[in-house]
C-alpha cells in the first residue's frame, strides 16, 4: 500500500478500505505522510466527500491514534458537550459550571480558535493564572473533588485529529461534513464520555451556512455516536448573527462571568438552557426538559452556578479576584464607540466578517504561530429586529493597535445592514436531532 494510490482513489471518487484510510493517519501521526500528500488527500475528500463507513473508519482511525480516556472512575453517564463552531459562542463557560452545579459530572477538554470562529481554551486563558494544560490525572481528580474540570486537548488526544485540523484550516478545508464530523466526534469518542450533546451551529458565522447541510452533519454524527456505542444529541442554533453581545477572550469572560451572575443575554440563554436540559437529561438526572430548565434557571438564582465557575477558576490556578471585580481586567488601549449612520432596523448581521475582524485585531490566530492578544475585540451594542436610530451606538471596537482599529471601523459598519421595514427577530434553536 502507498499513499499515492490512496490519493490517486480518492481523487478519482473510488471508496477507500479502511487499511487505506488507517495507513494515511497511522503515516501522517508518525511523519511517513508528508504535509504536502497528506493536503492533496484532504482535499480530495473535501471536493468529492465520503461515504458514511469511510467516515465511521476516518473517526476511528483519528480517535484511536493517541490515548483514549476511561472515565468510567466519574460514573456510567458522563456527558460531554461540543460546538461546530461559532462568533462569540461562550456557552461552554457559562454551562458547564450550571450543570456540574446541579450534580452532573463535567469533564471538558476544549479546543482553540479555527478559521474565524474562537475557542474555549483561549477564552480560558485570558483569566490570570488559569492553567488548560493540566495532566490527564488531575483532569479525572478535579472531577472527583469539585465536579468540574476544563482543559485543552492534551497532546495524545486524538493527535490524529490535532494534524488534520491545523493543516485544514491552512488549505481551506475545514467546511466539509465528512471532516467536521470526524474530527469532533474523535475526540470525543477519545475523551471517554458516552452521552454527547452536540450544538449545530448554522448560518453565516458557521461552517454550516444552511440548515439542510447542518442536519446532514448532525445526522452524520449521530450514526458514528451509534456505531461507536455513544448516545449523541444535537441541537441546531441559529449562528446568522453573533451569540450574545461580546466577541473576543476577556470580553467573552466577562460576558460569562456576568450570565452566571444573573444578567444573562436572551439568546445565550435559550442556547444554554436547550443544551443544559438535554444534559441533565443523558446524565439520569431528569427526563423533562422544562423542569430541566427550571433547575438551571434556579441554579443561576441561587448563585450555585456562579459558585460553581469560582470554584472551577481558583482549582486550576485562576486568580478569582477578576471574577469577582472584572473592572480588574486590563482594558484595550483604544475603545472606539460605532455610531449607526441611518434610522431603521438591523436587517442583518455578517457574522463571520465579525469574527474575522476580531481575528485581525488579535483575538484569534491568522496564523498559527500568532499570539493572541486576549484584550482586542468586539461589543455588538444591536442584534437583528432591533430598531436603531441615526447616531445610536451600533458597537464598540476593543483594539490595541491603531492601524488595525482603522481598519476594523469600516469593515465593522459594512457587517451591519439596516433597513426600513420592520424586521422579525430569528428564532435561536432551529431544531433538536436525536
Ligand atoms: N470543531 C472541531 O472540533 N472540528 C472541526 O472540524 C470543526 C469544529
Amino acid at each position: 500500500m502507498n499513499i499515492l494510490d490512496i490519493i490517486c482513489k480518492k481523487r478519482d471518487k473510488v471508496e477507500l478500505s479502511k487499511q487505506e484510510i488507517n495507513f494515511f493517519v497511522e503515516g501522517y501521526t508518525n511523519g511517513e505522510v508528508t504535509d504536502y500528500q497528506a493536503a492533496a488527500l484532504i482535499m480530495a475528500i473535501y471536493l468529492n466527500g465520503m461515504t458514511d463507513e469511510e467516515i465511521t473508519n476516518l473517526t476511528l482511525a483519528m480517535a484511536y491514534s493517541g490515548e483514549v480516556l476511561d472515565l468510567s472512575k466519574l460514573g456510567e453517564n458522563v456527558v460531554d458537550k461540543h460546538s461546530t463552531g461559532g462568533i462569540g459562542d461562550k456557552i461552554t463557560l457559562i454551562l458547564m459550571p450550571i450543570v456540574a452545579a446541579l450534580g452532573v459530572p463535567v469533564a471538558k477538554m476544549s479546543g482553540r480558535g479555527l478559521g474565524f470562529t474562537g475557542g474555549t481554551v483561549d477564552k480560558l486563558e485570558s483569566i490570570p493564572g488559569y492553567n488548560t494544560q493540566i495532566s490527564v490525572e488531575e483532569f479525572i481528580q478535579n472531577v472527583e473533588n469539585i465536579g468540574i474540570s476544563l482543559m485543552g486537548q492534551t497532546l495524545n488526544l486524538a493527535p490524529a485529529d490535532k494534524k488534520i485540523y491545523a493543516l485544514r484550516d491552512s488549505i481551506s478545508c475545514v467546511e466539509s461534513i465528512p471532516l467536521i464530523a470526524s474530527s469532533i466526534m474523535s475526540k470525543k469518542i477519545a475523551s471517554g464520555a458516552n452521552k454527547i450533546v452536540l450544538e449545530v451551529t448554522v448560518g453565516n458565522g458557521a461552517f454550516m451556512k444552511d440548515i439542510d447541510d447542518a442536519k446532514k452533519l448532525a445526522e452524520t454524527m449521530i450514526n458514528i455516536g451509534k456505531l461507536a456505542g455513544k448516545e449523541v444529541v444535537c441541537i441546531l442554533t441559529n449562528m446568522d448573527e453573533p451569540l450574545g453581545y461580546s466577541i473576543g477572550n476577556t470580553l467573552e469572560v466577562i460576558e460569562a462571568t456576568e450570565a452566571l451572575q444573573g444578567d444573562m443575554d436572551e439568546d445565550v440563554k435559550q442556547v444554554v438552557l436547550e443544551l443544559g436540559s438535554y444534559m441533565i437529561k443523558l446524565a439520569g438526572f431528569g427526563d423533562d426538559i422544562e423542569s430541566n430548565k427550571q433547575k438551571m434557571l434556579d441554579c443561576i438564582d441561587s448563585g450555585m452556578a456562579y459558585m460553581k465557575f469560582l470554584e472551577l477558576i481558583q482549582n486550576q490556578g485562576g486568580d478569582i479576584s477578576y471574577i469577582n471585580d472584572v473592572s480588574k481586567f486590563e482594558n484595550a488601549k483604544y475603545i472606539y464607540t460605532v455610531l449607526s449612520e441611518k434610522d431603521g432596523y438591523i436587517k442583518s448581521i455578517d457574522a463571520q466578517s465579525l469574527g474575522k475582524i476580531s481575528c485581525e485585531l488579535g483575538a484569534g490566530r491568522v496564523k498559527k504561530e500568532d499570539v493572541i492578544d486576549n484584550q482586542v475585540g468586539l461589543i455588538i451594542n444591536k442584534k437583528i429586529g432591533e430598531k436603531i436610530e441615526k447616531d445610536d451606538i451600533l458597537g464598540i471596537i476593543h483594539a490595541n493597535d491603531e492601524l488595525k482599529l482603522k481598519n476594523a471601523i469600516e469593515d465593522f459598519k459594512k457587517s451591519f445592514t439596516i433597513c426600513e421595514e420592520y424586521v422579525e427577530k430569528p428564532e435561536v434553536i432551529l431544531g433538536i436531532m436525536e
